[in-house]
């Protein structure tokens, strides 16, 4: 739920203005359930702990910015879509989002297979024990080098994004002696209800092969004349953070013509369609995401339907959720560095992180929740911005919210649903260092990706 920039309001929640903002929470001191890692809850003393840890002790032994991860929530969610798709189906939790080894193994556990889309994701996710034939390996522009290393390690599938992979990848199979398994990534010209920037099905982008004008059928007679290639099926993947189920009803019914022009055409019968990621998260209290379960079956009952309409076989079906994983099971924790109201505007309250830790808001306007998580108050609330620390007016880690108007330094605040994406897209900006991934479980906190130091910097700068 993307709403555009406004102009700053007034700083009290009995003077707000017209139109954008939701009305603080009847008392901010309440944790809304959708928007925090399942074990978050807050305890007698007023703090709030994760995993039965308070985030003051976290604070005190891990720092601040940093970011924690809940593991029972990340398996927990991990498994509900395990579950929900059944043995028919296969689950590729979207590497993208945040990968480490820790995160590899917990999904090797939970039965859940990985999708990379880089050398450096398919090195991590293999060092952790991942079996190469549960990886599937995506992106634009392979390299010859990532294609050859896909291709002998022994991925399960590659997933072909343009007229060249295809013979690339034939190639590379070819001469190294095997037949890989590939998917051809077709766009099917479905733009999702999100923002532009993450939308990837329309036609005017670099992802896949575009349905129209036969040109992802053309992709399939070539794929099925190459020795190098056993064409597995068609992949489609139709944007970011969406809510709505209908774009993906288009995408199924359409790939699924597609199989049926294959089978028309070539006699072939292709066994399976991967309908990929993109399902939205609660980032704030107005977001509603759909269950594991309501999408698996959604999405079973379109492909049924549609395949039997065709006449086809129900191939079976895989999905690549990454966000709607990791997103919700993690959250940032802040400390409160300035605290400066601008009068009859609202206020700025600078914390020890920002565009460096979380990218989203700078880049697509993305929304946050945050609350006060050290302690409870009762003082009125006043309308934030809450910033970071970089030499930039765009470092802005939540636009709009409410925080009590007793907010101090040194308080700690935290970012709920900071689980994907903010890790895996920070950078080092006016030389950050990037925070730790610290994951917790039943009382035990442990480092998984450690703190930045300035040695690690320096070790970079070789001078
Ligand atoms: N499969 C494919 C082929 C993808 O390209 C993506 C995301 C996914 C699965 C996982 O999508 P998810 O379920 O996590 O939405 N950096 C942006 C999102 C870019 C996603 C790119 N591809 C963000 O922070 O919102």
């Amino acid at each position: 739920m993307s709403r555009s920039a406004h102009p700053a309001g007034p700083r009290h929640a009995d003077v707000l203005p017209e139109g954008h903002y939701t009305a603080p929470a009847a008392d901010l001191n309440v944790l809304d359930p959708k928007v925090w890692a399942q074990t978050v809850t807050r305890t007698e003393s007023g703090s709030v702990s994760v995993g039965g840890i308070d985030v003051a002790d976290l604070a005190e032994e891990f720092g601040t910015p940093a970011y924690f991860v809940d593991e029972a929530d990340f398996r927990a969610r991990a498994r509900a879509w395990r579950t929900a798709f059944g043995h028919d189906a296969d689950v590729f939790y979207a590497g993208k989002a945040f990968l480490s080894r820790a995160v590899v193994r917990w999904l090797h556990e939970e039965g859940l297979n990985l999708d990379v889309c880089s050398g450096g994701e398919l090195t991590t996710t293999l060092s952790a024990g991942m079996p190469a034939d549960r990886i599937a390996f995506h992106g634009n522009n392979k390299s010859v080098e990532e294609i050859t290393k896909a291709i002998e390690v022994g991925v399960g599938r590659i997933v072909l994004d343009s007229f060249q992979e295809i013979v690339r990848v034939a190639h590379i199979a070819q001469s190294l002696g095997k037949r890989q398994r590939v998917q051809i990534r077709v766009t099917v010209g479905v733009e999702a209800h999100t923002h532009e920037f993450i939308a990837t099905a329309h036609e005017d982008q670099k992802f896949g092969i575009a349905l129209a004008d036969g040109q992802a059928a053309e992709a399939v007679r070539r794929a099925l004349t190459l020795d190098g290639l056993e064409l597995i099926g068609i992949h489609s993947h139709i944007g970011s953070q969406i809510f709505d189920m209908a774009g993906f009803e288009v995408a199924a019914r359409r790939v699924v013509s597609l199989l049926a022009q294959v089978r028309d055409e070539h006699g072939v019968e292709l066994p399976e369609i991967d309908l990929g990621g993109g399902l939205g998260i609660a980032y704030t209290s107005d977001d509603d995401p759909r269950e594991p379960h309501e999408i698996a079956k959604a999405l079973g009952e379109i492909v049924t339907r549609e395949c039997e309409a065709a006449r086809l076989r129900t191939p079976r079906i895989s999905v690549e959720p990454g966000r709607a994983i990791v997103g919700p099971t993690a959250f940032t924790l802040y400390e409160v560095g300035t605290v400066k109201p601008l009068e009859g505007l609202r206020t700025y309250v600078s914390v020890d992180g920002g565009m460096s830790d979380n990218i989203r808001t700078a880049l697509y306007d993305a929304e946050y929740s945050v609350a006060l998580v050290s302690r409870t108050s009762d003082a009125e609330p006043m309308l934030v911005r809450v910033v970071g620390k970089h030499c930039e007016s765009g470092d802005i880690v939540v636009k709009d919210a409410f925080l009590p108007s007793d907010l101090a330094p040194g308080d700690l605040i935290a970012v709920p649903a900071t689980g994907a994406y903010c890790r895996s897209m920070a950078s080092n900006y006016n030389h950050a260092l990037r925070p730790p991934v610290v994951a917790v479980r039943d009382g035990e906190a442990r480092v998984i990706v450690r703190r930045e130091t300035e040695e690690d910097l320096l070790r970079l700068d070789v001078g």
